[in-house]
């Protein structure tokens, strides 16, 4: 697995905004696109790509367009619709699957309570979208179900980490090919699953349900 936190003073400045309890929710969606855009910059480094030739003014010369077939961005409900729009406005022709997972507030364990998704995935590269890494369960269960579908590679973008979620996928993948984009890691997670310092409940921020 390979683990990439974005060190980027544009990346940090955006997420200190969203950390803060005071940003409202317009604002935070705002930024959660602009943040997503900037971390696809990372996540889509080995988009694959074939080549076209393109007519110039003044030349013939190959250029690249994203290969067939098109990859697959699956946002994890319901926080990860959030960073929707952010990446498909980067890939406009990606298929957009959904995965719904729910994590119990007591046990932590995560369930699918919604999936529509291609029956096969061997060969599509897909992006899972979640934007609190914390115990790693929801994304570990998810990413398990699109290599379960056959894929041969996920990519998952986070906004926010922590070492134990990392240390759970990594557990889960062993040598699968997999990589984790994180605009931060933070410091833990605290006894109620939530990530230290993070920013609250991004789902909640997100759609204003506090
Ligand atoms: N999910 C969130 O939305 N926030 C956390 O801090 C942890 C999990």
């Amino acid at each position: 697995m390979r683990v990439h936190v974005a060190d980027h003073p544009l990346i940090t400045h955006k997420l200190t905004v969203l950390r803060d309890e005071r940003t409202s929710s317009p604002v935070f969606r705002q930024l959660t696109e602009e943040l997503v855009t900037l971390l696809a910059y990372e996540a889509t480094r080995d988009v694959k790509v074939e080549p076209i030739e393109v007519k110039t003014p003044v030349t013939t010369t190959t250029g690249v367009k994203i290969a067939e077939p098109r990859p697959i961005v699956v946002p994890i409900l319901r926080a990860g619709l959030g960073m929707l729009e952010g990446l498909v406005k980067l890939i406009p022709t990606a298929e957009v699957g959904f995965l719904g997972m729910v994590r119990d507030e007591e046990t932590f364990e995560p369930t699918t309570y919604a999936e529509r998704l291609p029956d096969d995935l061997s060969d599509r590269q897909c992006f899972a979208i979640d934007p609190m890494l914390a115990t790693g369960g929801s994304l570990a269960a998810a990413i398990q179900f699109l290599f379960d579908r056959g894929a041969k590679n996920v990519t998952a973008i986070c906004l926010l980490g922590t070492p134990e979620g990392v240390a759970a996928i990594e557990k889960m993948v062993g040598d699968a090919d997999v990589t984790l984009v994180l605009g931060a890691l933070d410091e833990r997670l605290n006894e109620k699953g939530y990530i230290v310092p993070g920013l609250g409940d991004a789902g909640d921020r997100l759609y204003g349900t506090v």
